[in-house]
C-alpha cells in the first residue's frame, strides 16, 4: 500500500496527532505522518513531532503571505491530506483553493449541532441527549464541509464539562483515524 504522506496542524496538546503517529505505524493505516504545522511555539502537540522524528514548521498567523510558507512545505514534503487535529485557527480561503487535496478537521460536537468554540459548555446547557465529535471535510465555511464520520455516545446525568471532553476525546481518537481509512478506502 502507498501511504498518503499526511501533515497535521495543530495548536495545543497534540493528543489526536499522538494517536495518529500511532496509527500511522501500522503496515494497512493509509497516511504517513511527513510534517506537523503548529501556530503555537508553545504547543505540546511539538514535543510528539520532536520525539518522533517528525518535522515541523512553526508558523505565525499574524504574518502576511503566512499561508505560501505552508504551502511551500507541503509541496517539499509532497503532502496529499491536511488533518487538522486541535487547530484552533482558520485556514485561509487561498490555502484551500491552492492545496486542491482533502482537508479534514476534526470537531467536538455532532455537527451540524455546536459549530465554533466552547462546545461542551453549550451541549450541556442545551440539554442534549447525546454528543461525540465529527469528522468532516474543511470547506471555506466554519466547520461546515461535508461529514465523513460522526461518534456518539448518551449523555449522563452527572456528565460536567470535564466529564464531556473526556469522553469525546476518547473517541476523537477513534474517529479520526477511521475516518482517514474510509476517506481512501476506495482510492
Ligand atoms: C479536540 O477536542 C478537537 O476536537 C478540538 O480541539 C481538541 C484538540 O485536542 N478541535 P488535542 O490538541 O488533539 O489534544
Amino acid at each position: 500500500m502507498v501511504k498518503k504522506n499526511t501533515c497535521i496542524f495543530i495548536s495545543g496538546y497534540g493528543s489526536n496527532l499522538k494517536s495518529l503517529i500511532k496509527r500511522s505505524r501500522e503496515y494497512n493505516f493509509p497516511a504517513k505522518i511527513k510534517l506537523v504545522v503548529s501556530n503555537n511555539s508553545k504547543a505540546n502537540g511539538i514535543f510528539y513531532a520532536k520525539k518522533n522524528s517528525i518535522p515541523y514548521l512553526l508558523i505565525n498567523t499574524k504574518k502576511r503571505n503566512f499561508d505560501f510558507e505552508i504551502l511551500k512545505s507541503l509541496k517539499k514534503y509532497k503532502i496529499s491530506l491536511i488533518c487538522l487535529a486541535g487547530y484552533m485557527k482558520i485556514i485561509p480561503k487561498r490555502l484551500i483553493r491552492n492545496f486542491k487535496k482533502p482537508i479534514i478537521n476534526i470537531h467536538p460536537s455532532l455537527l451540524p449541532k455546536f459549530k465554533g468554540l466552547n462546545t461542551y459548555e453549550r451541549v450541556l446547557k442545551n440539554k442534549e441527549i447525546q454528543t461525540g465529535c465529527t469528522v468532516h471535510h474543511v470547506s471555506e465555511k466554519l466547520d461546515d464541509g461535508k461529514i465523513i464520520l460522526k461518534k456518539r455516545f448518551f449523555i449522563q446525568k452527572s456528565d460536567n464539562i470535564k466529564i464531556l471532553k473526556n469522553k469525546t476525546q476518547n473517541l476523537e481518537r477513534i474517529g479520526f483515524s477511521e475516518a482517514i481509512i474510509n476517506l481512501f478506502r476506495y482510492n
